[in-house]
C-alpha cells in the first residue's frame, strides 16, 4: 500500500555562487515516520531544509505537500502549509520573552489587542508538552543555546504542524534533553505526522528513525529507504563515497618524567569547584569526563580567568600563574582555549575564512616584526583548511556562508593555527561529520606527539576512550578519580561510570 507523502521534494536543485548545493534531490516524508537526513558537513542538508521551507527559492524541481505542488514565497507560506522547522542556527527574537518567541507567529488577541495572559498561558502549555520547565516570562537572552532550541521546537509545535524539520537538534544538548526531544518526536510520529531529523550521531539515528536519505555533494545518493535495510558501515560509506575502513588508534607512550605544563593544585573557584587537582604534561592528552553540568566547562573558565580561583594554585610550567583573559592566556602562556560555544563565540560570520583562522595567528606570526605578510598568513590558513578538510569555495569566502560543521572546523583551526603549547578543548567534535572527526583525532595525536599538552573535555565517552591517555572524572565540581586509559571500551566505561557515582554512593 502506498500512502501519499506529507511532504515530497522532486528533483530539487539550488546553486550558490561557486557551489551547486543541491542537485536534483528527491525526498519523501510519509505520515507516521521519522526520516533521517544524513550527509557529511557541506553535503547540502541545511540547504535542503531551507529550500523546503521558503528560506531559499529552489532553482529547479518541485515541492509537493500532501499531494499538492506548492511554491513557498517565504517562510510564513511554508508554515501556513503545516511545515514547522527548527534550523541549525538559533532563530529567536532577542528582545522577546520565551513566551513571545513561542507564540509570535500567531499572537493571541482579544478585542484586537494582544492578550498577554493568553500569551503566557498558551506558551506555558506548549512548554509543558515538551516537559520543559521554563517560565514564559523569562527574557530569551537568559537561556542557554540548548534551551533556546527547545523554545524553537515549542514554537514549531504551537502552529499546526504536520511536518517537523529538525536540523541537528541534538548537536549541543545533553543526553537528558535529547531523551525529552525524542519523546516528542515519537509522539508526533504516533500521531501520524512526519519528522525529518538531521544528525551526525548515527546511534540516535538508528534508535529513532525508520527511513533515511543520504546526501553527498548535493545529490541524494540514497533516497527515502527503510533504515533497517542499511547497516551502519554502509551508511557511512555512502556518505563518504568510498569505504572509510576502521580507525587505527596509535599506541602512544605519553611521557611521564617531564614536569607538567598545566597544573591545578587544590583549586577552589567562584564557580563552585572545591579542591580540584590535576596535571597535564607536554605530549599528554588528559580527558576530563563528566555529565553535563558537572563543572567541566566552568573549570576551563577558571583556568583562563573567566571565573576566579579563590584557593589553591594554578601553575604553568611549574610557576604559579594568574590568567585574566583568554587573550592573555594565549599571549603570555601560549595556552589556547577552544570553547564549547563555538557557534556563538568562536566564529566571526561576517569575516573571511582567512581572517577567522588568522586572528590568533597574528600574535604568533607577528612576533618580532609586528607584521604578517599576506602570503605567510595564507600559508598557515591553507594548511589547516587541508588538515581539517574544510569545504570552502575560496579562502576569502565569508565564514557565515559555510555549512554549520565547516564553521565549527574554522573555529578549531583558529586555535590550532596559533600553535599553542597548552590546549584546552571543550566538546571538539560536536556537529562534525565522522570522517573529519577522524582527521581531527589524527591531528590531535600528532600535536600531542609534537609536545602539546592537551586537556580534552568531552561528553562523548567513546571519543574520550579513543583520544585520552588518562581520564579524570568530574562530578558536582570535584574530581572523583582518575583512570589510566587502556582503550578498552567496556572496562573503561564501567570504571568511569563508577567514578561518576562514587560520590553519590558515599553520601
Ligand atoms: N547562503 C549561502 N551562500 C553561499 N553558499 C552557501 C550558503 N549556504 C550554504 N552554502 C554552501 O552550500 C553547501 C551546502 O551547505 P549546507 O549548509 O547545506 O551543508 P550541510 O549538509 O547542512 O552541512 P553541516 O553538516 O556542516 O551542517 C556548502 O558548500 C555551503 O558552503
Ligand atoms: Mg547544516
Amino acid at each position: 500500500m502506498t500512502t501519499t507523502p506529507l511532504l515530497e521534494a522532486i528533483g530539487l536543485s539550488k546553486s550558490f555562487p561557486g557551489v551547486k548545493a543541491l542537485d536534483g534531490v528527491n525526498l519523501r516524508l510519509a505520515p507516521g515516520s521519522v526520516h533521517a537526513l544524513l550527509g557529511e558537513n557541506g553535503a547540502g542538508k541545511s540547504t535542503l531544509i531551507k529550500a523546503l521551507t521558503g528560506v531559499h527559492r529552489p532553482d529547479a524541481g518541485s515541492i509537493v505537500v500532501a499531494g499538492r505542488e506548492q511554491r513557498f514565497a517565504d517562510p510564513a507560506a511554508a508554515r501556513a502549509a503545516g511545515i514547522g522547522v527548527v534550523h541549525q542556527e538559533r532563530n529567536v527574537i532577542r528582545s522577546f520573552t520565551v513566551g513571545e518567541n513561542i507564540v509570535m507567529e500567531r499572537m493571541p488577541r482579544s478585542a484586537g489587542r494582544i492578550d498577554w495572559s493568553k500569551v503566557r498561558g498558551e506558551a506555558a502549555a506548549c512548554l509543558a508538552l515538551l516537559d520543559v520547565d521554563l517560565d514564559p516570562a523569562t527574557p530569551i537572552t537568559e537561556l542557554s543555546s540548548a534551551q533556546m532550541q527547545l523554545v524553537e521546537i515549542a514554537r514549531a509545535l504551537y502552529t499546526e504542524t504536520r511536518v517537523l524539520l529538525l536540523d541537528e537538534p541534538t548537536a549541543s544538548i545533553s543526553g537528558a534533553e535529547s531523551d525529552r526531544l525524542f519523546r516528542v518526536v515519537d509522539r508526533l510520529r504516533d500521531d501520524g505526522r512526519a519528522v525529518l531529523f538531521v544528525s551526525h550521531k548515527l546511534e540516535e539515528v538508528y534508535a529513532h528513525c525508520d527511513t533515511v536519505t543520504v546526501l553527498r555533494d548535493g545529490e541524494s545518493v540514497l533516497e527515502s529507504q527503510p533504515l533497517a535495510e542499511h547497516a551502519h558501515d554502509e551508511i557511512v560509506d555512502t556518505m563518504v563515497g568510498r569505504s572509510l575502513g576502521s580507525l587505527t588508534v596509535p599506541t602512544r607512550s605519553a611521557p611521564r618524567d617531564v614536569a607538567p605544563a598545566l597544573e591545578l593544585d587544590g583549586v577552589t573557584t567562584t564557580a563552585g569547584h572545591h579542591d580540584v587537582s590535576l596535571a597535564v604534561r607536554p605530549g599528554e592528552i588528559l580527558g576530563l569526563y563528566g555529565l553535563v553540568g558537572a563543572g567541566r566547562t566552568e573549570l576551563a573558565h577558571a583556568i583562563v580567568g573567566l571565573e576566579r580561583i579563590t584557593a589553591g594554585e594554578l601553575r604553568i610550567d611549574g610557576s604559579p600563574a594568574r590568567i585574566r583573559s583568554v587573550r592573555q592566556a594565549l599571549q603570555r602562556h601560549r595556552l589556547g582555549y577552544v570553547t564549547e560555544n563555538r557557534k556563538e563565540e568562536g566564529v566571526f560570520l561576517e569575516q573571511s575564512i582567512t581572517r577567522n583562522i588568522a586572528v590568533t595567528v597574528w600574535s604568533s606570526l607577528a612576533r618580532g616584526t609586528g607584521l604578517v605578510s599576506g602570503r605567510r598568513e595564507r600559508e598557515v590558513v591553507s594548511r589547516y583548511v587541508d588538515d581539517l578538510d574544510i569545504r570552502i569555495s575560496s579562502l576569502n569566502q565569508l565564514a557565515g556562508r559555510l555549512s554549520g560543521g565547516n564553521q565549527q572546523k574554522v573555529s578549531l583551526a583558529k586555535w590550532l593555527a596559533a600553535s599553542p603549547r597548552i590546549l584546552i578543548i571543550d566538546e571538539p567534535t560536536v556537529g562534525i561529520d565522522l570522517r573529519t572527526k577522524r582527521a581531527f583525532y589524527e591531528l590531535i595525536w600528532r600535536l600531542a606527539d609534537e609536545g602539546l599538552a592537551i586537556l580534552l573535555i568531552s561528553s562523548d565517552l567513546a571519543e574520550m576512550i579513543t583520544l585520552a591517555d588518562r581520564v579524570a572524572v568530574m562530578d558536582r565540581f570535584a574530581i572523583t578519580g582518575e583512570v589510566e586509559n587502556d582503550h578498552d571500551y567496556d572496562s573503561m566505561s564501567r570504571e568511569v561510570i563508577r567514578l561518576i557515582h562514587a560520590d553519590a554512593d558515599a553520601l
